[in-house]
């Protein structure tokens, strides 16, 4: 490797201040890098062939789509589709199919399926029957573990006590609930309908039950919410008493109803990136002093109760069954999407295809992306376990690289312990993407050689 091809990824330094200037932009993890996509009409040979045998023991979890939702939110680039009932019930007679239709394969009966998420869209846009007959689906088809986190992710809108009671007695044991902002105004904004007042009372009621972990997703860098609003966001949600706080920087998505808003002038534009660190410093800050565990870079857990494990087994490339009109997933190296046209989704269903939009199969290198990648998400780890992986001379190269972001206010790196500072925590998907590159580069560089 050359100079340059590493000093590009060099972090800005030179007493400079990490979180604010370490680099120009924030990159975001491609999940695509490697893949290769095949040809459409191979797509559900090559699915047979995958569920026609069992699979060699990985860890495992199961993804069901829900494509609804009661409104576009502004900021947000996952809406496809308004929940109208009907659809709601169509969607779930469809779901509950393709479910039953491949749980009798070999692929999906080898391993246990250690988490399951329900999300979207809006999962609790759907009706409690609905609900609860995904749910029971996923019970009675699925080799689940005894000890599986079943997650129904939702919003405060429309999730009453009777849908809360549907899936938890079907079997859901955990709740991510999306509210990104405390400030009726923040919120309203956003097409957020229900007020500070109703949000906190809706979960509040949740937590007292004491049946499943609760988990609160919070959004920093919202139009009009000041660092103010942030310190009373952090506050509220902790106040509440979750099991779990996720708080995510506001991507602003280009096409979306908020990008489209703040270019016509409609709109306070978001911080400024130099802003934006600090909003994440306020609230790693505001965990720390009251000891929440850092399960990862964007997540808090107060209790013991929340594992977050589907995100983390995400991350680490785990095998991850999909369902559902929009859903992802992977098995070994195959990796597929179902198409998010729900017409297409139901021809397919009932014609006995496998609802598949792209298929594709990644390079050798997806092993050791995939450490990467969830090693710096959890913000902590052991460099010789990628140097098993990837060679003493590919470490040499990181290792320098290591050194230079250690200089800039990154990490720290002793005894191979690899420790990101909160600024590393803040810009980790810069440092993920560099490591890619590298890796990328000299897998290219030795099959160019041979
Ligand atoms: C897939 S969304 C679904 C959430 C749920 N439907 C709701 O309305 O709360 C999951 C989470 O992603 C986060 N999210 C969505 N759009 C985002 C964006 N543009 N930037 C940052 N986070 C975003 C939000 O915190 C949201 O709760
Ligand atoms: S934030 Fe949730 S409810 Fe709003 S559009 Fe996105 S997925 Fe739908």
């Amino acid at each position: 490797m050359t100079g340059g091809e590493l000093s590009q990824h060099f972090a800005n330094g030179n007493g400079l201040i990490p979180l604010r200037d370490a680099f120009s932009r924030r990159s975001a993890v491609m999940p695509f890098r490697g893949k290769q996509r095949l040809p459409s009409d191979s797509f559900q040979s090559a699915w047979q062939e995958l569920l026609s045998s069992p699979c060699p023991p990985r860890k495992r979890l199961a993804y069901i789509h829900v494509p609804f939702c009661a409104n576009h939110c502004l900021f947000c680039g996952f809406y496809r589709n308004a929940y109208v009932p009907d659809a709601g019930a169509d969607y779930t007679d469809l779901v509950v199919e393709e479910i039953q239709h491949d749980a009798r394969s070999p692929a999906l009966r080898s391993n246990p399926i250690q988490a399951v998420y329900l999300g979207g869209g809006t999962p609790t846009a759907l009706s409690a029957t609905e609900l609860s007959r995904i749910i029971t689906t996923v019970r009675a088809e699925l080799p689940l573990a005894a000890d599986c986190e079943i997650t129904v992710e939702g919003r405060i809108i429309h999730f009453d006590a009777e849908k809360i009671d549907a899936c938890l007695e079907a079997g859901a044991n955990r709740f991510s609930i999306g509210v990104q902002s405390f400030d009726t105004t923040v919120r309203r904004r956003q097409g957020r309908r229900a007020s500070r007042e109703e949000a906190i009372r809706f979960l509040e009621d949740l937590r007292d039950r004491d049946r499943a972990a609760l988990v609160i997703d919070l959004i920093y860098g919202l139009p009009g919410q000041t660092p103010e609003i942030w310190q009373q966001d952090l506050h509220t949600a902790a106040g509440i008493g979750p099991d779990g706080i996720d708080l995510y920087g506001l991507n602003l998505i280009p096409g979306t109803p908020l990008s489209a808003a703040i270019a016509a002038g409609k709109f306070p534009s978001t911080p400024a990136l130099a802003e934006i660190g600090g909003f994440y410093d306020a609230g790693a800050d505001f965990f720390r002093r009251r000891n929440w565990r850092q399960i990862s870079n964007n997540h808090w857990g107060r209790t013991t109760r929340e594992r977050n494990l589907y995100n983390l087994l995400i991350k680490e490339g785990a095998d991850c069954i999909a369902f559902g009109s929009g859903a992802g997933g992977s098995i070994g190296e195959v990796s597929y999407g179902l198409t998010s046209d729900l017409a297409q989704y139901r021809e397919d269903l009932r014609a006995d295809r496998k609802p598949l939009g792209m298929v594709t199969t990644s390079d050798a290198l997806q092993p050791l992306r995939n450490l990467v990648t969830a090693s710096f998400e959890i913000g902590r780890f052991d460099l010789a376990r990628l140097g098993a992986l990837a060679g003493g001379e590919t470490v040499a190269s990181l290792t320098e690289l290591l050194r230079q972001w250690e200089g800039a206010g990154l990490l720290s790196l002793n005894d191979n312990l690899v420790d990101l500072t909160v600024a590393g925590r803040f810009w980790y998907a810069n440092l993920i993407s560099a490591f890619h590159d590298i890796l990328e580069n000299r897998l290219h560089s030795a099959v160019n050689a041979a």
